[in-house]
This record gives structure tokens, sequence and C-alpha cells, in this order.
């Protein structure tokens, strides 16, 4: 069997960082931007827009990556059954548990750390992440990331992004842009079927109908 094709644009990127401990490039970033004081961004608000459209349900568990301001919880705690969160920023996790919003739970935790599968201990049918590869530090954690993602994916589940979050790289490297064709080829080296909902919102999608590991 032959393997996957792996994204072109890539190929100058680094393989491995070989920060084990913290992988990703938003954990020792000086000036963060703080997104608790801004506004959603335009493409988290699509994003959140597709999900009511979805409708979750009460039986329902959403994981938000880059909880910012944690309208996305405070909008959808009440009608699922949990919303999980995750922050590479402290005083984001300090603000979400000063809400004290039933249900809600942020980690400080990078999406790219192995940890990811000792802290993450629930199932998801949705995983929202409007900037799937803006902080990534090396293919390796990239991938170690969706790897971390189908581990926590119900049957049936989604990765929801948007095309606005996927242009955007903090380090402005066009190499970790993302295009919808490259979500399809992506996809498929994890099991995951790349669809677009809307213009700019996109869907990784899990194969299968279940509701639980
Ligand atoms: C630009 S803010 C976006 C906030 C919100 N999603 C929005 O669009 O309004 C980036 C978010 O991603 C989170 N983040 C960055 N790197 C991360 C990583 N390696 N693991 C988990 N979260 C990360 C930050 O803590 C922050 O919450």
């Amino acid at each position: 069997m032959s393997a996957a094709p792996d994204i072109a644009r890539y190929d100058g990127c680094r393989e491995v960082c070989r920060r084990l401990e913290h992988p990703g490039l938003a954990t020792d970033v000086r000036r963060w931007i703080d997104h608790l004081g801004l506004e959603t961004t335009v493409d988290q608000a699509r994003i959140e827009d597709v999900l009511e459209a979805l409708a979750p349900g009460a039986d329902q568990c959403i994981l938000h990556v880059g909880v910012g301001n944690s309208k996305l919880a405070e909008r959808f705690a009440s009608r699922v059954a949990l919303i999980d969160g995750l922050t590479v920023w402290e005083p984001e996790q300090a603000y979400a548990r000063s809400l004290a919003i039933p249900g809600y739970t942020v980690h400080f935790l990078s999406k790219y750390a192995r940890e990811f599968v000792r802290t993450i201990t629930n199932c998801y049918n949705y995983i929202i992440d409007n900037n799937l590869a803006s902080f990534a530090c090396c293919k390796f954690h990239f991938h170690r990331m969706l790897d971390n993602y189908v581990w926590c994916l119900r049957p049936g589940g989604r990765i929801l992004t948007d095309q606005r979050g996927m242009d955007w790289t903090v380090e402005e490297d066009p190499r970790w842009a993302l295009t919808f064709d490259d979500l399809v080829v992506v996809g498929e080296r994890f099991g995951l079927r790349a669809a677009a909902i809307t213009d700019s919102v996109y869907e990784l999608r899990l194969p299968g109908t279940g509701r639980g590991r």
C-alpha cells in the first residue's frame, strides 16, 4: 500500500522541533494578543454559527481548542452534556474558571502535547479549532495534534475550522497556511473526510454513527 500523500508545501517545514515538553509556537510568545478583551474573531464566530445550525444535543460533548474569551461556552454549555476547553494562556483559563459555567472545564494544555491523551478523558462530537496549523512548530507535532483529535473524537464526530484561521499563522509562515485541498490530503492520512459546510467553514469528519467509545 502506498503512503498517503503529504502536503507538498510542508516539504520545507521542520520535521521535529525537539521541544517535547512545550510544543507549539504559542507556548513561549512573550507578548500575547489578549483575546479576553477582544470580540470573538470572525472565523470563530462563523464556526459558532455553523455549530448553532448543527444543533448539538443534550447528550453531545464539545472540545474547544483555543477558548479565547469563552463566549462559545457561554452560548452552548447549557444545551450540551459538557464543554472542555484548551488554552496555553493562563489568564484565559483563570477567566474561564471565574465564569463558573456548569459543565465547562478549561485545561491549560497544548494540543500538540503527548499529555493530551492523559489529560483529556472525554470523547467529543465536535472539536472546534479555528487555528488548526497557526501555531504549528513542526510536522511531527502537527500530526500529533491530529492524532490527538482523532483519539478523542466520537464516531461521526467533526473537527470544525475556518479558512480565515487557516490562512493566519503566528510567524507569518505561509507554509503553515492551509487550503481546503490541504485539509482533504491531511484528513486522508488520519481517516478523516473533509467537506465544506459553508464557503469558509470546513469539517473533518470521522466516519461512523456511533455515540462513544
Ligand atoms: C488567536 S487566539 C483565538 C481565540 C478564539 N479561538 C477566537 O478565535 O476568538 C488563539 C487561542 O489558541 C490557543 N492556543 C495557541 N496555541 C495552542 C496550543 N498549542 N494548544 C492549545 N491552545 C493553543 C491560545 O491559548 C488562544 O486561546
